[in-house]
């Protein structure tokens, strides 16, 4: 099966439209091939200027851009929701101080506020959020995890994948390990769609947050992007990595092996934070 008639499937039988948050290295990517793929799509951004010069000017009809911070609850306008199936939330911030916490963009107001404030706007309509987590959100307190927490980003994600969670809302949240791949940002939406995995292409999903190691963005991207259409990862927690070696690709098949591989009957949700 071609990968063109997976995106074809995809759009017409179960996508009518997706909303993206952030352009992150891997938003950019799960926004790239939402678009190959002719998914009628949205993204909420901070500064909507970044989307007009990574994918140029999109048909207005299949690409909407909104203008929003996920800290401001009075940014996540309901109208954005419009017709909206699916939302992947790729928002994120260092885990240590950078010019990117400045105007206090901390990991607690992105990682936790932000993640709450997305979900109590988000219509009960939502077919399914997938959230971009992190590896290592369960062990904060142990080392060497504890050492990334040090400023909290590991505790305030797993209180915003707990918030998810608890929230009613149909979810999969998808775990990666250090991300590899990347930076794209000065690339067009042409180079984006052409950018590969490099040897890094063979996939390991598990699950209980057990998994050490490194996933390349475009690994993660398409994992965004199957999840949503596999019934079975819904509410289901899944760690991911990438390894060299021939992967899945964009076959929904061997997708669906994988993540249903993956499934090993753990409790997604435990230990709650709150
Ligand atoms: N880097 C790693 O090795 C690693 C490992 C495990 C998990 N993760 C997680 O994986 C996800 C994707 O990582 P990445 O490295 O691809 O992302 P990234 O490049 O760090 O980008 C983060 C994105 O979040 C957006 N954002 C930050 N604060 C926001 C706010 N208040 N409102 C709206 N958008 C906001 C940023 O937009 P602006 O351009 O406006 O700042 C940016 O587009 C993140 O959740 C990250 O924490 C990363």
């Amino acid at each position: 099966m071609s990968c063109d008639f997976v995106y074809w499937f995809i759009h017409i039988l179960v996508q009518p439209l997706s909303l993206s948050l952030s352009l992150s290295l891997s938003g950019q990517l799960v926004v790239a091939s939402l678009l190959s793929r002719g998914i009628q799509s949205r993204l909420l951004l901070r500064d909507p200027s970044k989307a007009v010069s990574l994918f140029g000017q999109q048909n207005d009809h299949t690409f909407q851009v909104w203008k929003g911070d996920t800290r401001n609850p009075n940014d996540i306008d309901q109208a954005m929701f419009e017709g909206v199936t699916h939302v992947i939330c790729c928002t994120g911030t260092t885990a240590f101080p950078s010019r990117r916490w400045d105007g206090d963009n901390t990991p607690e107001k992105v990682d936790w506020e932000g993640i709450r404030n997305l979900v109590n706007m988000m219509p009960r309509s939502v077919k399914r959020l997938i959230l971009v987590s992190s590896v290592g959100v369960t062990k904060y307190n142990e080392l060497p995890w504890s050492i990334m927490n040090l400023f909290g980003v590991l505790k305030y994600k797993k209180m915003g994948e707990d918030f998810v969670c608890n929230s009613g809302i149909p979810y999969t949240i998808i775990r990666p390990g250090r991300l590899t791949d990347g930076p794209y940002t000065s690339y067009d939406l042409n180079t984006l769609l052409k950018a590969t995995a490099g040897e890094r292409r063979a996939v390991i999903l598990d699950q209980g947050d057990n998994l050490v190691g490194e996933v390349s963005r475009l690994v993660v991207a398409e994992a965004c992007i199957q999840a949503m259409d596999i019934e079975f990862t819904e509410g289901q927690i899944y760690e991911i990595n990438s390894v060299k070696g021939e992967g899945p690709g964009c076959d929904p098949v061997k997708w669906r092996d994988l993540f249903k591989a993956a499934q090993a009957n753990k409790p997604s949700c435990t230990s709650s934070l709150f």
